[in-house]
Parts: C-alpha cells; sequence; structure tokens
C-alpha cells in the first residue's frame, strides 16, 4: 500500500515522463547503542525504520540521467558521460552513480523522482537512504548483479567520495539488511550480522528531533575519526594491538595518554568503553533485560558528550529531562550528533506525559519546537508496487 509520500514521488514522475517507473522504499536508520565505533572496528545495533526516500526509476534509453528532488523541489540533467562532484543533494545521488563507474558498469540514461518522509539532518540517516534507495535500483534496472552487502559498501564508498564525509558502515548496512521488528547485531570488522527480535513488552522507542543541525557535524565526524587513528597507530606502535577491540579495560590507556595528548586519549577511552558496552548492550537486549539495557545508553551519552564531544547543548538538555524520569529507562543522543535526534525507551503510559513535559522545557528554554518522532522498526531497502 502507497503512502502519501510514495504517491506523490510516483505522480510527479508521472507529470514528467511517460514511462512507467519502478518504485523503491529505502530506509532511515536508528541505532540502540554502538555510536561512532562502526568505523573503530566495534559493534552496532541499528534498524531500519518504516521512514525513509522513495524513488521512482526508469530507463529512457539516452545518455542522460534527470533527476528530481521532491524535497528540495530541484532538478539536475546530466550526462553519464560528465559525471563529477557537485554541492548538496547532487553530491549523493551522482556519487553513487560514480561508484558503479568505477566498478566499470555501464550506467545509462535514466529518470528519476526521489522523496521521503525523514528530515534531512535528524540523525537518521536519510543520507544513507537516498543513496540506498538509488544504488538498489540502479543494480535492478540495468542487472549488475551486486548484493546487498556489496551495495552497502558501495554506498559507504559513495559518501566517502563526493560529499566527503567518512563514516562508517553502520547506516548504509542497516539501510540494506534492516528486517521488520529485529534488531541488527552487526560486527562492523567482519562485516557480518545476526538479527535478534526486539520485545519492547511495555516500552516503547520514540526519538525526539532537537531540529537544530549544527554546522560542525560532517568536519568534526572527519576530525573525530583522524583522532583515533592517530590513538590507534600510538596503541599498536607502544602496544602491539591491532584494535581498539583488543583492549578490556580502558585503563590500559592510561599509559599512553602523555604521549596521545589530553583529546586523543579522550576519544580513544570513550571508543574502548562503547566498545565493550556494546557488547554487554547486546546481551542485555537479548536477554531482555531492558533497564539495565537502558542504563548503558544514559552511559553512552555520558561518553559522547563529555569524552567524545559530539554531543550538544540541546540534545544534552534532553537526555537530562529524560534521566529526571524514571519511566524514561534508557535515553541519549543518536547517530553522528551536533544535534538531531535522541532515542529513548520509555514506558508506555508514561510516554504522553514526559513528552509533553520534555517538549514544552525545551521549548521554552531554546525557543525551538523539538519533534517527536514515531517509528517502528521496518524492513531493508526494497522494490515496491506500484
Ligand atoms: C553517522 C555515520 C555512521 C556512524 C554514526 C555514528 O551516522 O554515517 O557511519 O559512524 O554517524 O555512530
Amino acid at each position: 500500500m502507497l503512502n502519501e509520500v510514495s504517491k506523490k514521488v510516483r505522480d510527479i514522475f508521472k507529470e514528467n515522463y511517460s514511462s512507467t517507473p519502478h518504485l523503491y522504499y529505502s530506509p532511515g536508520r536508528i541505532n540502540f547503542i554502538g555510536e561512532h565505533i562502526d568505523y573503530n572496528d566495534g559493534f552496532v545495533m541499528p534498524a531500519a525504520i518504516n521512514k525513509g526516500i522513495y524513488y521512482a526509476i526508469a530507463l529512457n534509453n539516452t545518455e542522460e540521467i534527470n533527476f528530481t528532488s521532491v524535497d528540495f523541489n530541484e532538478k539536475l540533467t546530466i550526462n553519464t558521460r560528465d559525471i563529477k562532484k557537485m554541492t548538496g543533494w547532487k553530491n549523493y545521488v551522482l556519487s553513487v552513480v560514480n561508484e558503479f563507474l568505477l566498478l566499470k558498469k555501464e550506467v545509462k540514461g535514466f529518470d528519476c523522482v526521489f522523496g521521503g518522509d525523514i528530515a534531512d539532518g535528524a540523525g537518521i540517516s536519510s543520507s544513507a537512504a537516498v543513496e540506498g534507495g538509488l544504488a538498489f535500483g540502479i543494480n535492478e534496472l540495468f542487472n549488475f548483479g551486486l548484493n546487498r552487502k556489496e551495495l552497502a559498501l558501495l554506498c559507504q564508498r559513495a559518501e566517502h567520495n563526493f560529499p566527503g564525509v567518512m563514516c562508517g558502515i553502520m547506516d548504509q548496512y542497516a539501510n540494506m539488511f534492516g528486517k521488520k521488528d529485529n534488531v541488527i547485531l552487526l560486527d562492523c570488522r567482519s562485516v557480518e550480522h545476526e538479527y535478534f527480535p526486539l520485545k519492547l513488552e511495555g516500552y516503547e522507542i520514540v526519538l525526539i528531533n532537537t531540529k537544530v543541525h549544527h554546522n560542525l557535524a560532517s568536519s568534526e565526524y572527519n576530525v573525530r575519526r583522524k583522532q583515533c587513528e592517530q590513538g590507534l597507530e600510538i596503541l599498536k606502535k607502544e602496544k602491539g594491538i591491532n584494535s581498539f577491540r583488543d583492549i578490556k579495560s580502558s585503563n590500559e590507556l592510561l599509559p599512553f595518554k602523555d604521549k596521545m595528548g589530553d583529546k586523543v586519549y579522550d576519544r580513544c577511552k570513550y571508543v574502548v568503553e562503547e566498545i565493550l558496552r556494546t557488547q554487554q548492550a547486546a546481551k542485555l537486549l537479548q536477554q531482555n533485560n531492558l533497564s539495565e539495557f537502558g542504563k548503558l545508553m544514559f552511559d553512552t551519552h555520558e561518553g559522547l558528550s563529555k569524552l567524545y564531544e559530539v554531543s550538544c547543548k540541546e540534545l544534552d538538555f534532553l537526555v537530562e529531562k529524560a534521566r529526571e524520569n524514571k519511566d524514561v529507562i534508557g535515553s541519549r543522543m543518536m547517530g553522528g550528533g551536533f544535534g538531531g535526534c535522541t532515542i529513548n525507551i520509555i514506558k508506555k503510559e508514561s510516554i504522553k506525559d514526559f513528552l509533553s513535559d520534555a517538549t514544552v522545557a525545551y521549548q521554552k528554554k531554546f525557543q525551538i519546537e523539538p519533534e517527536v518522532i514515531e517509528v517502528q522498526i521496518g524492513d531493508g531497502t526494497n522494490e515496491i508496487s506500484i
């Protein structure tokens, strides 16, 4: 069944082109725990959600690609031989096409209209949704034969290339491998996953969007990644380890603090603790021990805010509000940081009260109306019938 957004995408396609398109749905993601450790050999626990990007695509038997972004109300026509770096949304779609070309896959002309129901900058990875839907569609329409893992990796490379964000694999993987009502436990070292069903009995997941997206987000992301690499280099040399995963307690980092300097040391401390915490959290979630699991989410937030320094006052405020309410058993910032959403696990009967309390207080403090986003765990990218 098509919803409003997918109908709109399909209808705009029909107004502009005479062919019948294929329709694809590509989800955003949430992440329960394991933040900023996908590029540090950790485990992460994302899930695809029931909100994302819809694509209507059809081949046009020319050498021209016609993109229409419904959300930005912009168009782009480009020859397949002229694919190059541009700005904004164009970078994401063009980079995906470019990755196919780099694999010597001959992408020909097509018409493409896309739009969605996830906000840019909300920390639910609209970028991976934009990349995943297009990559999946191109792969199907041209019969390139890449599997889901290859597509996820292609999308990750696409994000590194034109947009220049050196992201890990979590978002693109969740986008391709999402499974309804299941959490993905992804080992980012082996790039293998297992699913486990999420049983929230009596609790619900609620996202609160701060509606801020500080500009630092992508530049600081790359800085964090560099700082982790620097720290790991020192540990490799001095301690003979290959990965943060080989460290069993953050105390093992202390002897290297001077060599690392305070900032790099703090980043590494967070990474080591978060890798251990996520493994612990995965066990707790599998045992349905939600209250202990939730405590670890608060600890993650503390680490992201104080040691990794990717939070902001708006996110900290919402997590603090959650901490004051005993029926919110876990809360933390989610995604890359510097704005976007908090993810909260809340007792069902207290959701309404908590949300009205937290959103009113937030608005009073920041003069911004936060957005409550209700999500369900859904399937990964797929074709849907028109
Ligand atoms: C962004 C990146 C991911 C991951 C998260 C932080 O969403 O795209 O690869 O690093 O930030 O966990």
